[in-house]
């Protein structure tokens, strides 16, 4: 495509045509210029094509129908997988489903901060950290588009919630906003590339996403280098001609030709300028073409796609707990297994997601594959908190008469979807009785959740083991049961904390909105930054996950423990697998700041592999660490900053498992220098090396009663009363009039040159 001939025979009401959706899905039809239409589909866990099907009197939403396609395991789950290859290799199956589908872009990754165990989407994102975030949705992202098709990287920002979240107004810092919930896109598309990215719903601090001027165009574009196609989630647009000079290039799925008028009136009356919309209209065109240039015939193979979904699911379940070696269980045990869940899995959530699945598999329909001795009885609902009538009696009698009870619980689908957030934390009613009835009567109790998010679990120190499965795609029955049989060696880690309760979390009092607003009160101290930094008791930690097998981390090395900023230092360690069968381990590395520069969580994470080791083996996992990994951002000097001083790396197993720590020097950074006002506070110019020693000798000086009168310095006691004083006090305390003190800082600031 000869994309600025192209530009520069368009009409202004083309080029107003181009830039929005025809349809729920496809872009405008100009082939007459030589643009065809290019098609868009749901995901991220699969393909949800909506096909359109013509019909007589039909309406709009009645148009379509879903094309049949295979669902792999949702975020949650392969969030917890700790591996960027896997996420690629779904990401290259996906792109080339898209290819066989003639899909130009798959509508994800979707990448929102996990803020609280209740939103509604949770299911669909991938972490409460946004390191984790950034790495393995990049992996994703260029795993798709290695197959030319493109990504749709949502939902771009802070949109961490279901209610209200096409109104809401998220109440954020900046601090907050750049180290959180946006750092996990700036990864991503700093890494990756996705070729399109979708602006949120909601609005921040006031404005709009999809109008949002310091979020397109001054952040995403010109500070991270963007330089793709901006669409607006499904309906978000508000004011069109603001969001066109914000940076919004496409809106979906269009206004029906609403907007592409106000456009042309816009750009005739000069409130739009004509070079934004060229701009616009150009990143679109790049975008179709670089979906044509390449594309190529592929074929949907749907039962080797299934195949791959239950593959891939095997790197992500976690288990929770294992107690005494209840699992993995043995063909010749007898087990009840008890739950809906168990013949009807839960694998994927509602709303935008959902894919209409190939095959199904559950746990039920394969247990003769495993044992001869498994019964079943159902229990609970697995769509509703609903008990089978008489079931309690029932339970009792058949748990005496095996060895283990296997309960499949989880969330029913209407407990968690797109549109609305949880109300609680808790599993319904029905299955915690069961559990707590079969825990009564002496049963060994395994439990396999299917959850989209944490749930509270009262029963935790009772049960033997837990395995989660989250929401793991359509061939979650197989893994399950490969998982409790042995069969595979569980290697997932939790992508998010489970606390003890709800009221833990600590976007609690500010969840989910109040007046329309959602203030983001708890700052950076967002999922184990805030539970590890004070101490308090969880269910599980970030990162945590049991195996089989066992692992010992030995030999940390760092190459060098004075570490110039600009340089970088690279950390390894040696990971043996001490049990007695093949396993897989995250090893996970966090940075402690000790410079006390600012408040920052005890410790973030900002390295991971995940490695497989034969009984016996050992291997060197080697990280490599930059100044981002000491970083936060501070607003004063609106850069990323490390202070120099003193950070330990912590290597572990989990957030609350650290193995080996090792401390390191930082040089070669800068001090922020106070504000050269006449309200800068004494103890900013003590603790300021290029003004110190003046601040401290002027100051030792005019107070005499509380300085050494042999070193001439101030006392601590004079340091301690004296740091929150404002120069300007000096007015009212030092007998200084205003000339004094401009005096004052002037000497100051001659300190710094
Ligand atoms: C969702 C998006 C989705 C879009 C199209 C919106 O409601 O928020 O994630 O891609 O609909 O279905």
């Amino acid at each position: 495509m000869d994309i600025e001939k192209i530009l520069s025979e368009m009409t202004l009401e083309e080029k107003a045509a181009l830039v929005s959706g025809e349809d729920m899905w496809t872009t405008k039809n100009l082939s007459g210029l030589g643009v065809p239409p290019v098609f868009m589909s749901d995901g991220p866990h699969g393909l949800r094509k909506q096909n359109k099907i013509k019909g007589e009197g039909k309406k709009d939403y009645e148009e379509y129908e879903t094309i049949e396609a295979v669902c792999f395991p949702t975020a949650c789950a392969t969030a917890s997988s700790f591996d960027r290859e896997l996420m690629s290799r779904i990401g290259i199956d996906l792109g080339k489903e898209c290819q066989a589908e003639d899909v130009s872009t798959i509508l994800g990754p979707a990448i929102n901060i996990k803020r609280s165990p209740l939103c509604g989407r949770n299911f669909e994102y991938i972490s409460e950290d946004p390191y984790l975030t950034g790495e393995l949705s990049a992996a994703y992202i260029n795993g798709v588009q290695s197959q030319d098709v493109g990504t749709s990287l949502k939902h771009f920002a802070a949109n961490s919630q279901e209610t209200e979240r096409m109104y809401a107004d998220s109440i954020i810092d900046e601090r907050t906003l750049r180290e959180i919930y946006l750092a996990g896109f700036e990864k991503a598309v700093k890494e990756s590339s996705p070729w399109t990215l979708m602006a949120s719903y909601n609005r921040i601090n006031g404005e709009y996403s999809s109008e949002n001027d310091w979020l397109l165009n001054k952040v995403l574009r010109d500070e991270w280098g963007y330089d793709g196609v901006v669409m607006s989630d499904w309906g978000a647009v508000s004011d069109r001609i603001k969001g066109i000079a914000a940076g919004l290039d496409l809106e979906m799925p269009g206004s029906r030709g609403v907007n592409d008028a106000s456009i042309v009136d816009a750009v005739k009356t000069g409130k739009l300028s004509q070079e934004k919309l060229d701009t616009a209209v150009r990143n679109i065109l790049k975008w179709i073409d670089k979906f044509l240039l390449h594309r190529h015939e592929e074929v949907f193979d749907r039962d080797a796609d299934h195949e791959k979904a239950v593959r891939a699911d095997e790197e992500c379940i976690v288990l929770l707990k294992n107690d005494e070696g209840s699992l993995p269980l043995n063909k010749d045990e007898k087990i009840l297994i008890v739950g809906g869940f168990a013949d009807n899995p839960r694998f994927q959530g509602g709303g935008s997601s959902h894919i209409e699945c190939h095959k199904i598999v559950s746990a039920l329909s394969i247990k003769d594959n495993y044992s001869d001795n498994i019964s079943y009885i159902m229990g609970f609902s697995h769509d509703k908190d609903e008990m089978e009538e008489g079931c309690l009696d029932k339970l009792e009698e058949a748990a005496k008469k095996v060895d283990k009870v296997v309960v499949f619980a989880g969330l029913p689908d209407v407990f968690e979807s797109e549109g609305y957030d949880r109300q609680h934390m808790r599993l319904p009613d029905s299955q915690n009785i069961i559990i707590g009835k079969l825990l009564e009567v002496g049963a060994s109790v395994t439990v396999v959740l299917h959850n989209g998010s944490p749930v509270e679990l009262p029963w935790k120190d009772k049960v033997h083991a837990i395995v989660e499965a989250y929401l793991g795609g359509e061939g979650v029955g197989e893994t399950v049961m490969n998982v409790l049989y042995g069969r595979v060696n569980p290697s997932g880690k939790l992508a998010e904390t489970f606390p003890l309760k709800l009221e833990h979390n600590p976007s609690y009092i500010n969840f989910p909105v109040a007046n329309h607003r959602v203030v983001y009160g708890e700052g950076v101290f967002v999922g184990y930054r805030y539970y590890d930094t004070k101490r308090m008791d969880v269910l599980f930690p970030f990162g945590h996950g049991l195996s089989y097998t066992s692992f010992e981390y030995s030999n940390p090395k760092v190459s060098q423990r004075t570490v110039n900023i600009d340089q970088g230092l690279s950390v390894s360690v040696d990971i043996t697998n001490t049990g007695d069968r093949p396993g897989k381990e995250v090893v996970q590395l966090y940075v402690r700041d000790m410079t006390n520069a600012t408040n920052r969580p005890i410790h973030e994470l900002k390295g991971f592999d995940k490695i497989s080791l034969e009984p016996g083996e050992t291997k060197t996992v080697t990280f490599k660490l930059d100044k981002r990994s000491f970083a936060w951002y501070s607003v004063d000097i609106g850069d990323w900053y490390a202070a120099n001083g003193k950070y330990v790396i912590e290597i572990g197993a989990s957030s609350r498992d650290i193995r080996l720590e090792e401390e390191i020097e930082l040089t070669g950074s800068f001090q922020i220098p106070p504000k050269f006002d006449q309200d800068v506070q004494l103890g900013e110019l003590l603790d300021y090396e290029p003004t110190r020693e003046f601040t401290e000798k002027y100051f030792a000086k005019a107070t005499t009663q509380f300085s050494n009168s042999d070193t001439g310095e101030l006392d601590e006691m004079a340091r301690a009363l004296l740091q929150y004083m404002p120069l300007r006090t000096l007015r009212s305390f030092g007998n200084m009039d205003n000339e004094m003190v401009q005096g004052i800082l002037e000497m100051l600031k001659n300190c710094t040159r």
